[in-house]
């Protein structure tokens, strides 16, 4: 096959940082993707309606002409959220609210320590129908890394997916065949959102042949049986994965350093290189489920009207970008060949 179209894919759950970094990042998503999940991780934190809204009146502001991109806002929950901030929310269109274990990723330190303390807000999240979104990854330090996905499911998810059974639960950017499989037999109010580096990478492409810190990312790249699990989820035929890009910029700099930030810039390509593993896996067919209509069914928005088309043409992705103000950001699989390319109509 050498065109393949689709419906218009979203975005259900990317990074695109504030100030001048939003003229970079809002117009790489809205080239492709009508809609995405912005993350409220900023400094300090999008933990309330007014904020959020705030924030998206900064993001349509440097959105290109003529562009129908709708950013969908969360917020971020704290120790001191309160059901009256999520019924707040709800009311002024704020699409759902993350979770962050403190101390998981980048700019958590404000996230909740005590997640029993948040089950009041987590009940009226469900009579509200407000997704709780989650970065599932215990962060006690004596826990490997490589276990914090499924020490969360064991310990954490599994209760809240028990004591809230209406509550629907996004568990996103999944790592691990424990996780794929926790998603698949649990209810269908539980969904989860894979990037195109867990679905392209494992972890020997963090650490093989010397440290590649453009591919550090949170939860960390896992061993190839899981990479290989999440694949084959993805083309499983249920509609419980979809895309989540977790685009997430950081300046160079920042990335190849001696503490190295986590995060892959994927904007530019996303759409391409998810195609490029549809295709390795043989199920072009199943791209526009996973990129398209699954992710709006979930959060029971309408599938969007117009469709891209992806041409089967080689292009290298660059090795760096120049943001506003100077710096340089290298994309995620900078310098490498993609097999797909957006047509541009
Ligand atoms: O790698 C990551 N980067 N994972 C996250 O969960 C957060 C993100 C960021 O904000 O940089
Ligand atoms: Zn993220």
């Amino acid at each position: 096959m050498n065109e393949i179209t689709i419906i218009a894919p979203d975005d259900w759950h990317l990074h695109f940082r504030d100030g001048d970094l939003l003229k970079e990042t809002v117009p790489a998503t809205a080239r492709c993707f009508k809609r995405a999940i912005v993350m409220p991780n900023l400094v300090p934190p999008v933990i309330n309606a007014s904020m959020a809204e705030e924030y998206k009146q900064r993001i349509l502001q440097v959105l290109p002409v003529n562009s129908s991109f709708e950013p969908l806002m969360t917020i971020y929950l704290t120790n001191q959220t309160t059901s009256q901030d999520i019924i707040q929310a709800k009311q002024s269109g704020v699409t759902a609210a993350k979770l962050y274990p403190a101390g998981a990723t980048t700019n958590s330190d404000a996230a909740v320590s005590q997640l029993d303390a948040l089950y009041p807000v987590f009940e009226t999240m469900s009579e509200q129908e407000m997704p709780l979104l989650i970065h599932g990854e215990v962060t006690e330090q004596h826990i490997d890394i490589f276990d914090r996905e499924k020490i969360f499911i064991d310990q954490k998810l599994s209760k809240i997916v028990e004591n809230f059974p209406q509550l629907k639960i996004v568990f996103e950017h999944i790592t691990t065949k424990e996780a794929a499989d926790f998603v698949l037999q649990a209810s269908d109010r539980v969904a989860a959102t894979i990037t195109p580096q867990h679905l392209m990478l494992n972890r020997n492409d963090l650490l093989v042949g010397g440290i590649r810190p453009h591919n550090f990312c949170l939860p960390v790249l896992k061993r190839n049986i899981h990479q290989e699990a999440l694949r084959q989820a993805v083309i499983a035929g249920t509609n419980k994965f979809f895309l989540g890009t977790d685009s997430a910029p950081h300046e160079k700099h920042k990335k190849e350093s001696s503490c190295g930030c986590a995060g892959c810039y994927s904007a530019w390509s996303a759409i391409e290189l998810y195609a490029q593993v549809f295709e390795e896996l043989n199920a072009l067919d199943k791209l526009e489920a996973f990129a398209s209509t699954n992710g709006p069914d979930f959060y029971q928005l309408p599938r969007n009207k117009s469709t891209i088309t992806l041409i089967k043409q080689d292009w290298i992705i660059p090795s760096d970008i120049k943001l506003p103000n100077g710096e340089f950001i290298v994309p995620f699989f900078a310098g490498e060949t993609v097999k797909w390319q957006l047509k541009n109509k």
